[in-house]
């Protein structure tokens, strides 16, 4: 099985992929560390100690990171996961912190183990990540495979014109990230808006304590029964047990660091970094894979 760093800013879709994470024996789950995104850091910390506390694994650390993005002001998305990141579903309370020094811990853990056995599966914005590589070079370099959830490249942002939330939440750390060379698979909205789920999805997870967590949880993000929603951050989880669902294309890609509404979009330039990317996925696949893992 795979060890791995899983870096959250839960965040409803966070919260399943972690779920999904925890329930299969295919991961080993070193840490979860939180990163400000859809909510404040506080909020997201807290959130991923109650899911540990949920699934019985509070004896797997969260470790809290950056509070902010390196150089900007702060956004979120509680329009979306709701002023508790959660969508108002309630979980155990969380063991106490072991640290509040993600960066710091990514790097003890990654020198620890063996090179290039440790996965960082990055799941908001990607400022612990960033700093990490820029502070700790050495353990950096170490990083088996890096994927991270965010970016759009034909389809449309859903923060700017072209940005997407993670992306758009700390430009100059995205930025950073794809040109550190480090193994980085990048899986934008063009693939994750594909992965839907609709009621009917949702209530087939029932049966575990996994599944019936998603279940509350995707409730509260699906909201009717006429809508179905895009499970981003799950992709992630998927891409690095079943790369085979996936279709992946090379590009050389810029960050749009202006100060405009744009900014975190990604440009296409051939000056720009060599990036794998995620555009073709079996949809049906992927939703069946992940149904089956949560229940
Ligand atoms: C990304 O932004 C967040 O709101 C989601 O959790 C996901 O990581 C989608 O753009
Ligand atoms: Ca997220």
């Amino acid at each position: 099985n795979r060890k791995v760093i899983i870096d959250t800013d839960p965040g409803l879709d966070d919260a399943v992929a972690i779920l999904f994470g925890l329930a299969s024996d295919r991961f080993k789950v070193l840490g979860l560390t939180t990163v400000a995104g859809n909510i404040g850091l506080a909020r997201t910390t807290a959130n991923a100690g109650g899911l540990l506390a949920a699934m019985g694994r509070s004896d797997i650390p969260v470790v809290a990171g950056a509070s902010g993005p390196l150089r900007r002001k702060t956004i979120d998305a509680a329009e979306i996961h709701g002023n508790d990141g959660l969508g108002g579903v309630t979980l155990p309370a969380a063991a106490p912190l072991l640290s509040d020094d993600a960066v710091d811990w990514m790097a003890e853990t990654l020198l620890s183990e063996p090179s290039g056995s440790i996965d960082i599966l990055a799941l908001g914005p990607l400022t612990n990540v960033a700093q990490l590589i820029e502070t700790h070079p050495q353990a950096a370099s170490r990083i088996g495979h890096l994927i991270v959830m965010g970016g759009a490249i034909v389809e449309k942002g859903n923060a700017g014109p072209t940005s997407e939330f993670n992306f758009a939440a700390d430009p100059e750390a995205t930025a950073l990230v794809l040109a550190s060379g480090v193994r980085t698979t990048l899986i934008p909205l063009d693939v994750t808006r594909r992965i839907r789920a609709d009621r009917d999805y949702v209530e087939g997870l029932r049966g575990t304590v996994a599944g019936d967590t998603a279940a509350a949880l995707l409730t509260a993000y699906v909201q009717d029964e006429k809508t179905s929603r895009p499970l981003h951050d799950p992709c992630v989880m998927v891409l690095a047990l079943a790369p085979e669902l996936f279709g992946v294309d090379s590009y050389r890609l810029s960050v749009n660091v202006s100060d405009d509404t744009d900014a975190g979009g990604l440009i296409q330039d051939e000056a720009g970094s060599p990036v794998s990317v995620a555009m073709r996925v079996d949809a049906a696949g992927v939703l069946a894979l992940l149904a089956e893992g949560l229940r």
